[in-house]
């Protein structure tokens, strides 16, 4: 008899981080609200986590990151602005993004500890529940949303369930690498993942690039791991030994991954995205051309 697995409900979206490498950009404003188009980052991933049934958003968050609370509430004088000049669609746009009452929590990583560690901070809104993690330095331009792809697969195989793309091989280091054992159309089957393997060491080039479908044990190990790759705790480290007790499935999702935690992947995103806009592409190729 197979068990219909657990329905998820639930998302993580650790933003604590600093945004470092867009710097001055994110010197005030939280990395996730940067613009990819003419909407945050941060408005991609919630609506890829909707899209995908995720009916519950936990924020981890930092010091100096209180716009991304404010960002999904309302703005009260604009709305008003916005209705008084009649311009009913843009606030239409700006209301469906909003959550309903007590949709989204917001907790805060005290210390710059690690993926692992933001994920941990989660634990108690969570509960024993699946939950998802989403890497919001990441779109991905897909059909469905990677979340949901993965989700498909879940409701199939249950367990953890990862997203992973493949890299150049120079560029593994950079990311969590999976251990490939065989392959079924878009599903991989593992043996084992390590974070930021050392150049030539990298067991694949398939990087784990920022989705995952986790069971709340997770958590258990979290809480005891220690510090590995850039001396923090690493969840690809904690995963690695939950492979040892559970199920974990890899998914090579389709689309289109944009890093935009960095410049020239955030650039990229926003011409990408620009171009395939109906009410914007031929304008923003047009203006592209004339540059090149
Ligand atoms: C994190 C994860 C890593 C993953 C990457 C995807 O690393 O630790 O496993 O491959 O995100 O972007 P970071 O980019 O935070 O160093």
């Amino acid at each position: 008899m197979t068990l219909t697995p657990l329905r998820l409900r639930k998302a993580v979206l650790p933003v604590a981080g600093l945004g470092t490498r867009v710097l001055p950009g994110t010197k005030t404003t939280p990395k996730e609200l940067l613009n990819v188009v003419d909407r945050p980052i941060l408005s991609y991933i919630v609506e890829e986590a909707r899209e995908a049934g995720i009916e519950h958003i936990v924020f981890v968050t930092g010091r100096s990151k209180g716009a991304i609370e404010d960002y999904f509430d309302h703005q009260v004088e604009l709305e008003a602005q916005l209705e008084a000049k009649g311009k009913t669609e843009l606030l239409d746009q700006l209301l469906a993004e909003l959550p309903q009452a007590g949709e989204m929590s917001f907790t805060r990583q005290m210390q710059p500890k690690g993926l692992g560690h933001a994920v941990w901070c989660a634990r108690d809104i969570i509960g024993r529940e699946p939950f998802a993690v989403m890497l919001p330095d990441v779109i991905v331009d897909g059909r469905p949303g990677a979340l949901k792809q993965l989700v498909q697969a879940y409701e199939e195989t249950g367990g953890n369930v990862i997203g992973v793309e493949a890299v150049p091989d120079s560029e593994t280091h950079k990311y969590g690498i999976v251990d490939p054992i065989s392959r079924n159309g878009r599903r991989v089957s593992m043996k084992g993942m390590v974070e930021k393997p050392a150049q030539g060491t990298s067991p694949s080039n398939l990087s784990i690039s920022g989705r995952y479908i986790l069971q709340p044990e997770i958590f258990d190990l979290l809480a005891t791991q220690e510090r590995g790759a850039g001396n923090e705790i690493q969840l690809t480290d904690a995963m690695a030994r939950l492979m040892g007790e559970q199920a974990f499935t890899a998914i090579e999702y389709e689309g289109v991954t944009h890093d935009c935690g960095d410049k020239i992947g955030l650039l990229r995103a926003n011409v990408a995205l620009a171009l395939k806009r109906p009410d914007l592409g031929a304008a923003a190729r047009e203006a592209i051309a004339a540059l090149l």
